[in-house]
């Protein structure tokens, strides 16, 4: 007697349907990080006394930010840009940088201008008392002037505190043009009256000490000299995030992760989310957003969508907490990411 399978035509149907499925529910399963970014970014490890390096004899004007956090003016950094040829920081963007686009995708991310959340996680780091010591590791997602890893950074300063800061940014320039100039007024400003009149006699400008410096080989190395005596240590990564990114990143280390306004776009919660779970192993993650990014598209709910669906559906023993910061014209919150 012969044998065969009760397959008919209909079964075959099911059978290339169970596949499709089987198949989609593959794709459905790769990691954003893993995911190959055509119009991304690169990631590559920066090193800061190169970026310095470049800067020297340029004058920074800064002023005061919020509570004794200082930043470089936006109008000095159009000013660099206009004067100077190009190198392999500026990406050619000197157009770019020089317009009032907030953001051009794929292009420039937004990091020169400080944008409001970054000042609720300031305030919000205040208020944890020296919380952060505990850490070893600072971590900061797409730092653009950077004001809360500024922040810490003076902290751990003027306290003596070793650690380590992790300052990312999509663009080169960014990082060379606000990022690193901002950690070293912060430095700068940290310093005692004597100390600043000492580097000011090594500045070819005729600096107001209170909203003017200049790097120069003096205060690079007296930059440096500072760090190595304090245990500071700073690392400065650029490009998109995705698994090449993190790799970069010392997850060993007992962690605090920040991160201001950097879910504005639905097209990279997924991927934000996904280092997010990732650093998380590593310790605390605190993400400052507004509600609801007009415009972008953006909102803190699709973000905590997609971080419950990837808590419920793969078990992951993660929790955050939901702050709503309602003063001031937009509604922002702050959603702290514990494992
Ligand atoms: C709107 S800016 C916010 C800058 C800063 N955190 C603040 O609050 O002032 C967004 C930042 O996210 C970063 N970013 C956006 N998309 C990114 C991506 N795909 N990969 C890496 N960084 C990205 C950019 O570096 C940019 O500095």
């Amino acid at each position: 007697m012969g044998f065969s399978f009760a397959f008919d035509d209909e079964d075959i149907e099911n059978e290339d349907k169970g596949n499709q499925k089987q198949q989609n529910s593959t794709e459905q399963v790769i990691n954003p990080l893993d995911k190959t970014h055509d119009q991304g970014i690169e990631a590559s490890s920066l090193n800061l006394k190169e970026i310095l390096e470049t800067l020297l004899d340029v004058p920074l004007t800064f002023s005061e930010a919020f509570s004794k956090i200082y930043k470089r003016e936006l109008f000095d950094v159009k000013h660099q840009l206009m004067l100077e040829d190009d190198n392999i920081y500026n990406e050619n963007l000197e157009d770019t940088l020089m317009g009032n686009d907030d953001l051009k995708k794929y292009i420039y991310e937004g990091g020169l201008k400080t944008w409001e959340c970054s000042v609720d996680l300031i305030i919000h780091l205040q208020s944890l008392s020296g919380e952060f010591f505990e850490v070893s590791q600072i971590i900061e997602l797409g730092s653009g002037t950077s004001l809360p890893s500024c922040f810490l950074f003076k902290e751990c300063l003027t306290q003596s505190r070793p650690m380590r800061f992790v300052l990312s940014d999509y663009n080169k320039s960014v990082l060379r043009l606000v990022t690193v100039p901002n950690l070293v007024i912060n430095w700068f400003t940290s310093l005692d009256l004597e100390s600043k009149q000492e580097l000011k006699k090594s500045f070819k400008i005729n600096a107001d000490i209170d909203a003017e410096l200049q790097i120069t080989r003096e205060l690079i190395d007296k930059f440096f000299e500072d760090l190595d005596k304090k245990s500071i240590e700073v690392q400065i990564l650029s490009g998109s995030w995705g698994r090449d990114f993190l790799n970069y990143i010392d997850v060993s280390r007992k962690s605090l992760t920040l991160t201001s306004e950097t879910i504005y776009s639905p097209d990279i919660v997924p991927t934000i989310s996904e280092i997010l779970i990732e650093l998380s192993k590593s310790g605390k993650c605190v993400v400052a957003a507004k509600d609801i990014y007009f415009g972008v598209g953006g909102t803190v709910l699709g973000f905590l969508e997609y971080l419950n669906g990837r808590i419920n559906n793969d078990k992951l023993g993660l929790k955050y907490e939901l702050k709503r910061i309602a003063t001031g014209g937009l509604n922002r919150s702050l959603i702290t990411i514990t494992n």
